[in-house]
């Protein structure tokens, strides 16, 4: 299969082109480079140093590629940064979503897009949250990806493609910046390998539903076969874990015992998180099968080897 992946240096994404690789599919990238970085793309994939913001930049790119899937990452995934500057987080994840859409269309590609299920739902909704649920975002992160996906669903509609969205939990494991201001697992290995003290914002008590990454990316691979007509699937656990859970998780990982210091509550932030992934489970076949512990071990072991 031909296939592009935006945001193929990232985190998420260069675990998906890794797979992609040994299973044998034709792999080009699209990543601005902003965040992702160079060294996660091997020699035999073809990287495309480009903005999604540019629209015909990308229309060039998905004419000259003819990907048949375009697995859709590249995007402002900073709920803080989306508080302070909407129109940056829009200009990159409705317009850049909408360039991918455009580029996809001439050449009859399916989109699988990256969206958010812990920035989806919001508070005062059921725990584990089904997709039926109406979103109730409380950043403009959140309804950046839901206007995306809604471009998608207009697009299944209008052009009868068949594009589809992961509502993903809070990904993690190897390779997530430990230096950035996302993934919390990832900020508290690096801290505590290094001996410093994580902070808590907020109580700790809030909760957020976790998801490996190597989980994360057998569902974009299930999703780019999906034959049915489901179009937003949650990719989750089902269970929702506080920070301060977290913490002792990653202590254990590095058998330390260091506590956290607290500070306010970020803007744009939600209580509790937990996905129900049962349409996944039945429609794609999927479910998480990393646990929480086995995967901060093997995170903490692969940033400090
Ligand atoms: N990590 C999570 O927990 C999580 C949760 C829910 C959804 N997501 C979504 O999954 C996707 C991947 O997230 P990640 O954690 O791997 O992030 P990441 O920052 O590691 O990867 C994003 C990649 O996109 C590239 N990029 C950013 N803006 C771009 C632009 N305008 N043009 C081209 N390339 C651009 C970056 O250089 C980077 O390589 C994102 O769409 C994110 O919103 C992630």
């Amino acid at each position: 299969m031909r296939v592009i992946i935006t945001g193929g240096a990232g985190f998420i994404g260069s675990h998906l082109l890794d797979k992609l690789v040994v299973d044998g599919h034709r792999v080009s990238v699209i990543d601005n480079l902003s965040s992702g970085d160079k060294a996660r793309i091997p020699d035999t994939v073809t990287l495309h140093t480009l903005d999604i913001r540019d629209a015909a930049a990308v229309a060039e790119i998905a004419a000259a590629e003819r990907p048949e899937v375009v697995f859709h990452l590249a995007a402002q995934i900073s709920v803080r940064h989306s508080v302070a500057d909407p129109f940056f987080d829009n200009d990159t994840n409705v317009r850049g979503t909408l360039n991918i859409l455009e580029g996809a269309r001439p050449v009859g590609a399916r989109v699988v897009l990256a969206s958010t299920g812990g920035a989806m739902y919001g508070d005062g909704v059921p725990m584990p949250t089904p997709e039926t649920q109406l979103p109730k975002t409380q950043a403009p992160y959140g309804i950046s990806k839901y206007c995306g996906e809604q471009y998608l669903a207009l697009y299944n509609r209008l052009h009868g493609t068949n594009h589809v969205s992961l509502r993903l939990g809070n990904a993690f494991g190897p390779r997530q910046d430990p230096h950035g201001e996302a993934g919390v697992v990832a900020i508290f290995c690096g801290l505590i390998a290094g001996g410093e003290t994580p902070t808590i914002f907020g109580d700790g008590h809030q909760t957020r539903d976790y998801v490996y990454v190597a989980d994360v990316v057998r569902a974009f691979a299930a999703a780019a076969d999906y034959t049915g007509n489901e179009e937003v699937f949650n990719i989750g656990t089902g269970r929702g874990t506080s920070v301060r859970e977290l913490l002792t998780a990653v202590n254990t990982a590095a058998g330390t015992d260091i506590e956290a210091r607290f500070a306010p509550e970020r803007s744009g932030e939600w209580k509790h998180g937990a996905l129900d992934s049962s349409r996944a489970a039945a429609e794609l076949g999927w479910t998480a099968t990393t646990t929480i512990t086995d995967g901060i071990r093997t995170t903490y072991k692969q940033l400090t080897a």
